[in-house]
């Protein structure tokens, strides 16, 4: 199992520290939550932070952006040291052009979907896609509970990445700690965001090694 502890749940007053627990960490992803406070009712930063951040680590950054109209912005986010980018299906409806564009610029280009979206309005795009980022939770905000509804979406698009040998990473984000970690891996899940199970924690690292070992019972 990747993992990729989401800073949104870090102390933004204490980056540095927060940056080291990661680097000590065997994690293998950053996931970094951009908010515009149109697509999702909150605001978080942009891609100075992820710039700043870009120079605190080696780690993979995995950029999840829940804002109106990524297509504008996609560029400075590549510019800023992200390595995979992931937009919402919903904020963008000329979706199949601008992966189609990125993917000949040679960039890691991922999609995600709300609870409410159906997975197989992925359907046209999965062949493209580097990542998929099935939301178990609304975006906005961390510390939710997770929504089960997402574990027939993983099953779904497991099924269809073996069918047709498509290379995409399926990624869930919302809720996950180490139970809700178990489900989604069972169901087919390759790669499971964190943020207040890690960053909450009392041992960074221990949870996410607890996280990456999972195992289907
Ligand atoms: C929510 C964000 C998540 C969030 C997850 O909109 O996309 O990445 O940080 O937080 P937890 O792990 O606390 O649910
Ligand atoms: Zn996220």
């Amino acid at each position: 199992m990747i993992v990729s502890p989401s800073i949104l749940a870090a102390d933004f007053n204490n980056l540095d520290q927060e940056m080291n627990k990661i680097n000590n960490s065997i994690c293998e992803f950053v996931h970094l939550d951009v908010m515009d406070g149109v697509f999702v009712p909150n605001t978080t930063f942009d891609d100075k932070l992820v710039k700043e951040l870009r120079n605190k680590t080696n780690k993979v950054f995995d950029v999840h952006l829940m804002i109106e109209k990524p297509e504008l912005v996609l560029d400075k986010y590549y510019d800023a040291g992200a390595d995979y980018v992931t937009f919402h299906l919903e904020a963008c409806p000329n979706a199949l052009n601008v992966i189609k564009e990125y993917k000949q610029k040679n960039k890691k280009i991922g999609l995600s979907i709300k609870p409410n979206t159906n997975v197989k309005a992925l359907d046209e795009y999965l062949q493209y896609l580097d990542l998929i980022l099935v939301m178990s939770v609304e975006p906005g905000f961390g510390g939710q509970k997770f929504m089960d509804s997402s574990l027939d979406k993983i099953k779904y698009l497991k099924e269809q990445k073996e069918q047709n040998g498509y290379k995409y990473i399926i990624e869930v984000d919302g809720g996950i700690n180490q139970s809700t970690a178990a489900l989604v891996e069972k169901a087919g899940c390759e790669a499971v965001v964190a943020g207040t199970y890690l960053f909450k924690s009392d041992n960074f690292s221990d949870a996410v090694k607890g996280l990456k070992n999972i195992c289907v019972q």
